[in-house]
């Protein structure tokens, strides 16, 4: 089995031994591996009832479609993946689908899907030697690699638009002992920059236009769809920012189809946030080039991004799953959060995007009646405890909290009939 680079702009291929991010033509690369005879559902299968092994992790139990030849001993794991799917009719209604179900990514030890692809990326800077991570994020990234960092005892080094990630996971970049750099700028600034300084100061970088996050992230797909006894749904729907997901599913897929291990491709639906969607307008216009956003703005702070790096594989995989791209307004992410909220399940605003794109996509009849949809939630409800509260006290400018279950204030002396009154009302 053999594994290596290829520009998906020139076709030109390097070998994985040596650091590299992006091809000398500029385009970026992708991991293409050589699979052997070894993979099939069965084995899949098998390794879920393993419990003392790396193979229980949701990401190395599929290590042959991701990393076939790495090392046991250069694998950094913290058990990520194997997320939950969760079904509640509340929800169904909601969506106007009938069979309508989540997959909770933030379920990971760090609260997010960035596990699934750090575990992966981190492993590979151990394999090649390194020494000092660092990404640009908004937010979960930087929390994540922190993390992974940390349990490989690496320095890390993450750069922060100021001001402008929410604080859950801010303080998890910041306790598990990541370097935080706070720039002043937007996070599209903040890549701009990291991917200037790795390469001046020889950092490994970890942000998605590095393959190998991919191919971590490949396995939210493979995972999905073995917990469905192998019978894809009718759709997957992911929030889109920096698009690192909607490529890693396409490519998931791919393969999955051309190794057998599925016989149908599901259609992939990549969600914006509407003041945040150069993707969706390049995708509708049909450009060739990406109409970049200069100043994204949006509730959804991981998906404020204006110039997402991984936007042609993103392209390339709503093709080849015959999908759509949507966006959605803020005030549709957050009446999604809080109805899934309402649910007992809970997510952050960026991964309510997928809720609220679902819901559009039904109502416009791209999702027809009696379509199977698993839609992504990428992050933790306590990831962003501001944007929960601020929405239940109708704090957060520009939106109506439709759904909203305000606290209430008790005076110092209750009566009973003002319990019973505050309580069955
Ligand atoms: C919670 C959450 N959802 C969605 C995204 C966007 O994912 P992608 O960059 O893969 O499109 C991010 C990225 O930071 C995120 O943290």
């Amino acid at each position: 089995m053999s594994s290596y680079l290829k520009c998906i702009d020139c076709g030109r291929e390097y070998s994985i031994e040596k650091v590299r991010f992006r091809c000398e033509c500029g385009g970026l690369l992708e991991v293409i591996h050589g699979f052997g005879n070894e993979v099939s559902r069965k084995i899949f299968d098998e390794r879920r009832k393993i419990w003392n092994s790396f193979l229980n992790s949701g990401v190395w139990r599929f290590k042959e479609l991701v990393h076939p030849l790495i090392k046991k001993e250069d694998i950094v794991s913290k058990q990520e993946g194997n997320t939950n799917i969760y079904f509640h009719e509340k929800l169904c209604r909601y969506v106007g689908i009938e069979e309508f179900m989540v997959k909770h990514e933030g379920e990971n030890p760090t609260g997010s899907f960035k596990d699934r692809g750090m575990t992966v990326g981190v492993s590979e800077a151990k394999r090649l030697k390194n020494k000092v991570v660092a990404c640009a994020s908004t937010g979960n990234t930087s929390a994540s690699l922190a993390a992974y960092a940390a349990t490989a005892a690496m320095k890390c080094i993450v750069f922060i638009p100021k001001g402008k990630v929410a604080y859950g996971k801010l303080s998890q970049a910041l306790a598990y002992g990541g370097r935080v750099l706070e720039i002043n700028g937007n996070f599209d600034f903040a890549m701009k920059l990291v991917q200037e300084t790795s390469k001046k100061l020889g950092l490994y970088l970890l942000n998605s236009v590095n393959p190998w996050r991919l191919e971590g992230q490949k396995t939210i797909v493979f995972e999905l769809i073995q917990q469905l006894n192998w019978e894809p749904p009718d759709w997957i729907i992911v929030p889109a920012g920096n698009l690192g997901n909607t490529s890693a599913f396409g490519k998931a897929l791919k393969e999955m189809k051309e190794l057998g291990l599925i016989e149908k491709v599901p259609h992939l639906a990549s969600i914006q946030a509407e003041k945040s969607s150069p993707f969706y307008e390049t995708w509708k216009k049909k450009s060739s080039k990406l109409l970049v956003v200069e100043e994204p703005e949006t509730v959804a702070t991981a998906i404020r991004i204006g110039n997402p790096v991984n936007w042609k594989k993103a392209l390339k995989a709503i093709k080849y799953t015959k999908g759509v791209v949507e966006k959605v307004t803020d005030q549709e992410i957050m009446d999604a959060k809080a109805v899934v909220d309402s649910c007992g399940i809970g997510c952050e605003p960026a991964s309510a995007a997928s809720i609220a794109g679902a819901k559009k996509l039904r109502e416009k009849g791209v999702i027809e009646e009696g379509d199977k949809v698993v839609s992504i939630l990428t992050g933790h409800l306590l990831k962003d405890p501001d944007s929960t509260m601020n929405y239940h006290r109708n704090k957060l400018p520009g939106i109506e909290p439709r759904f909203c279950n305000t606290p209430v204030s008790l005076p110092k002396e209750v009566n009973e009939n003002k319990l019973r009154e505050v309580i069955f009302s």
